[in-house]
């Protein structure tokens, strides 16, 4: 195949379809899309997310230093599409569209009962790069509707129906 150079924003591709859910300290629930988020070591299973300073959400995974990655589906297309464009900043996020959430076992975070994954982490380090700040979490639990899961407890992810 031919090749022509092309943009080199946001490149890796496909983007996760992850919120991540967070509480000030304050006991004040967030949550924000976050489209730069990977697995990022395997034993201990840890994952990276990665959030603009500027975020509302920002400021409250750092004092807590906890947050819950949840897989979204295309049943969670109308909270993903406002929790990506909206900040808690301006309003209420989970008040506005009635988030059914509840605390995590491990952390003190909402998780999003609607969405079929929920993986809680607590923060071990903080990575500066370039325009996102980069939350390595240690995931301390996860958690799946039931029938994605086997006895084994392997999440079957090709079951999740995900976003076109
Ligand atoms: C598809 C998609 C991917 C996004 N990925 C990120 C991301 O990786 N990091 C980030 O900081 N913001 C990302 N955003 C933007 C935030 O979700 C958005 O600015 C949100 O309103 C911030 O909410 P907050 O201010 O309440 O934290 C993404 C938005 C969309 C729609």
């Amino acid at each position: 195949m031919e090749k022509r150079e092309a943009n080199q924003k946001s490149c890796l591709r496909p983007m996760p379809p992850i919120i991540v859910s967070c509480r000030d300290k304050e006991g004040r629930d967030n949550a924000l899309v976050v489209g730069y988020a990977a697995n990022c070591s395997f034993d201990p299973p840890m994952v990276i997310v990665g959030v603009r300073e500027e975020r509302f959400s920002h400021h409250m995974i750092e004092e807590t230093g906890v947050f819950i990655a949840n897989i979204a589906s295309k049943h969670n297309k109308e909270i993903y599409d406002y929790l990506g464009t909206t900040s808690g900043r301006k309003e209420d996020k989970f008040k506005k569209m009635s988030i059914n959430s509840r605390t995590g076992d491990k952390v003190n975070a909402p998780l999003l009962l609607d969405c079929p994954v929920n993986i809680e982490c607590r923060v071990v380090n903080i990575v500066k790069s370039g325009s996102h700040d980069l939350f390595i979490g240690v995931v301390e639990k996860v958690h799946a509707d039931k029938d994605l899961v086997d006895e084994k407890g392997n999440i079957n992810y090709q079951k999740i129906d995900y976003m076109d």
